[in-house]
């Protein structure tokens, strides 16, 4: 289990956002009611079944006018009925708290895109990385959700709202982090087989912060050093690598988005939708076999030998 999974399991009620303080307040005044009535209801059987036991067969527990049960059917409906329509009015108020309108023509600061199972993350300047989300901390973020192929679901509790994200639309949310910050989800839609492996991981930056790593991560891509990177290099565009993933500066354009942008790669902590931490062992094991790290996974197996998963994996590892 990757390290941020056992480190960070986060508090389910932890908020970073005035939308996930809103959510919160509603759950918490749904539980507090609910959780009221089900001990009221669960102490009154109690207590009839302490009272009327066998043991005691001759105290009867006797039968209630027509008209004291009438009463009480009315006041209990009434109840009922009073607490539906309170909390309809607190539902509404938050559905219009989060659900604040865009302004006229106002562009999205993030496009996320889901895809079996990664996401593809672009941002308004043409920088596209992938599953590692950067946002600058402070700001409510407009942001586009679409979906390369099935229905994936976009949640980062702390964040917002959770929305679907599916083929041939978009949809869009608002997302806030107060506070500078590293802040989990998953997808939230079973997508496949590997839709437990679609983790997401959003880091908020002070605006300062996340302009530098904006224009770090918008450069293109390091030259390799090593005679063995300059070899994975050779192999990427030998092997069609570059079919499906892009490189900015290695490859022609970054059209390829069947596969993640790989331009910063070694700058992710995690690869696989956060199933293994970055490191040059996992991305060997990943190359030589994929399906055996994420079965399921749309990456071929090329079978290559062992001096090309050596030269593949040194370039990739230093793709900062
Ligand atoms: Cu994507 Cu579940």
């Amino acid at each position: 289990m990757p390290e941020f999974m056992l480190v960070q399991i986060q508090h389910i009620f932890q908020s970073a956002s005035s939308d996930a303080d809103a959510f919160n307040w509603l759950f918490n005044a749904f539980l507090a009611v609910s959780g009221f009535i089900i001990l009221l209801v669960s102490g009154l059987i109690a207590w009839t079944v302490y009272k009327f036991r066998a043991k005691q067969a001759a105290v009867s527990a006797g039968q209630i006018p027509a008209s004291t049960s009438r009463k009480v059917e009315i006041l209990t409906f009434g109840l009922a009925g009073l607490l539906v329509a309170v909390f309809l009015v607190f539902t509404v108020r938050t559905i219009y708290r989060v659900q604040t309108p865009p302004r006229p023509g106002q562009q999205p600061d993030l496009t996320i895109v889901g895809h079996q199972w990664w996401w593809e993350i672009r941002y308004p300047d043409g920088t596209v990385t992938a599953n590692e989300l950067h946002i600058p901390a402070g700001r409510r973020l407009w942001v586009r959700l679409e979906s390369a192929d099935v229905i994936h679901d976009w949640y980062v509790p702390a964040l917002g709202r959770k929305m679907d994200m599916i083929p041939g639309m978009s949809n869009y949310v608002w997302m806030q982090a107060r506070e500078k910050g590293v802040y989990e989800g998953a997808c939230n839609e079973y997508c496949g087989a590997q839709h437990a492996w679609m983790r997401i991981r959003v880091t908020a930056h002070s605006p300062e912060d996340f302009r530098r790593w904006l224009g770090e991560e918008g450069k293109s891509a390091r030259e390799p050093k090593n005679e063995l990177a300059k070899k994975g290099k050779e192999l990427f565009h030998k092997k069609v690598c570059a079919g499906c993933h892009s490189i900015r500066g290695h490859t022609a354009g970054d059209s390829a988005r069947i596969g993640p942008d790989l331009t910063h790669l070694a700058s992710r902590k995690y690869i696989l939708g956060g199933k293994e931490p970055n490191s040059l062992g996992a991305l060997r094991a990943w190359i030589s076999n994929p399906q055996a790290v994420k079965p399921g996974a749309h990456m071929p197996n090329f079978n290559l030998s062992p001096e090309e998963i050596e030269a593949l994996a040194a370039y990739l590892n230093q793709l900062k």
